[in-house]
């Protein structure tokens, strides 16, 4: 199948990189040259495992990339890929998507053609029957189109497997022709196929993001009040998710969530709600849980050290998560502020996300190596779940004062101090 990928990111680029390893015709469209000019010479410009190997299997064979619109017109389908941030209120932010899909419209412009436009990036419920809809059909002005919603379900640094083992395919469409189309696009692909309304599919991204962040947000509420009484909340919600209607998934209770994705979508869909007179209390507790988390670990900390005036406080784990080296969101970027409001002097380490985070903070110390920042250390700080850290055990004997406060329950050596634990 010919399909245009619009957007280059990380869903646009695993989307369409994936869907060329399955078979099919790829072109992405983006608007950055440099991204294009790297994705067209094998270099993702974005690390994710396994899709660097499928880039460059691919590229200039049934893969390119392109900063014009003009392939649309050849294509039989364009997936939507583009992002939607937040505005200054916390609502998503349409504008790419409106853009985009502008520019779909007028490369439609009197085409006779079948051609489907399916939008994969999370929007609100509504838009894709609405703006992209109305947008692309007023550029189009006639034209054989119809419009679908497939939301994605992947995990950054896990999201080539993902989209090969996806839980599930959400295609809401109003037309037998687009479902039929998409299952022709995933063949190959084992998993159950739900065909819902557009604006099903759209709640079901964010719903899916809401309530795997509310089980982060609840877990961490439960640590909290297990923390007071010295209950282990991991051995806790380790009963508790073996009840087979809770599940035991994302009860891993710390310094709480970060991603660009569940504090973007939980504060979207929350705005969505108010928009429309719905006081949306849980989703505002989750997020409210999450904020609060990073302070905790900071007064714990305090407890432990006293004041942190001039103390070195090492901290282990800069990514939002282990195995990417994006820090949107990520929790080290409150704990770190707080820090150094304090005067404490930060020394850091990760894998992946120094150079990231240099850009958010350029004048905090950053150490190549976990020693290089635990040498002469007061106390160090676990933020990122890296299974590289759960196999530090001596290098914590170079700190000046061994108080380890763990955020992620990774570590594996003794005497250390859990945030919720
Ligand atoms: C998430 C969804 O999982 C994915 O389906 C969606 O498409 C995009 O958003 P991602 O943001 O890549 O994916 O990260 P994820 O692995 O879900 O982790 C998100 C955050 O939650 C991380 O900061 C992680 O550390 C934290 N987390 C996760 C917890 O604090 N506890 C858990 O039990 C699980």
């Amino acid at each position: 199948m010919r399909v245009c990928v619009i957007g280059g990111g990380y869903v646009g680029l695993v989307t369409g990189s994936c869907l060329a390893e399955l078979g099919h015709n790829v072109v992405i469209i983006d608007i950055d040259e440099k991204k294009v000019l790297s994705i067209n010479e094998g270099k993702p410009p974005l690390f994710e495992a396994g899709l660097e190997e499928i880039v460059k299997k691919h590229i200039g064979k049934n893969l390119s990339a392109t900063c014009s619109f003009f392939p649309v017109k050849d294509a039989e389908l364009t997936m939507i890929c583009v992002g939607t941030p937040p505005d200054n209120s916390g609502n998503a932010d349409l504008h790419y998507v409106r853009s985009a899909s502008e520019s779909v419209g007028r490369a439609l412009r009197n085409q006779d053609k079948k051609h489907y436009v399916v939008v994969k990036s999370t929007v609100p419920p509504g838009t894709t029957d609405g703006l992209v809809r109305e947008t692309v059909l007023s550029e189009a002005g006639r034209g054989n189109i119809a419009f679908g919603m497939n939301p994605e379900f992947l995990r950054e640094g896990r999201a080539v497997w993902d989209f090969f083992h996806p839980d599930r395919i959400v295609i809401g469409c109003h037309e037998q022709d687009l479902f039929d189309c998409m299952k022709r696009l995933y063949q190959g692909i084992e998993a159950p196929v739900i065909q819902v309304l557009p604006t099903e599919a759209e709640m079901i991204k964010y719903v899916s993001n809401a309530f795997l962040a509310t089980k982060i947000s609840f877990s961490n509420e439960i640590g909290n009040i297990c923390k007071r009484m010295g209950i282990d909340v991991y051995r806790v919600m380790e009963g508790v998710g073996l009840d087979r209607r809770i599940g035991k998934e994302f009860f891993n209770a710390g310094v709480g969530f970060g991603g660009s994705c569940f504090p973007k979508d939980v504060m979207a869909l929350a705005r969505f709600a108010e928009g429309m007179g719905v006081e949306p209390c849980i989703l505002k507790s989750v997020l409210s849980v999450n904020e609060d988390q990073p302070g905790k670990m900071i007064s714990l900390l305090e407890k432990r050290v006293g004041g942190l005036h001039g103390k070195r406080i090492a901290v282990l784990g800069l990514a939002f998560k282990d195995n990417t080296d994006d820090i949107r969101e990520s929790r080290a970027i409150p704990v770190i502020r707080m820090l150094r409001e304090r005067g404490a002097h930060v020394a850091a380490y990760d894998p992946l996300a120094i150079p990231a985070m240099k850009e958010v903070f350029p004048d905090i110390d950053y150490g190549t190596t976990p020693e290089a920042v635990l040498e002469g250390a007061d106390a160090c700080l676990i933020l990122t779940e890296w299974p590289e850290f759960s196999r530090l055990d001596k290098e914590f004997d170079l700190m000046n004062n061994r108080v380890i406060i763990e955020g992620r329950r990774v570590l594996k050596t003794h005497g250390y101090e859990g945030i919720c634990w």
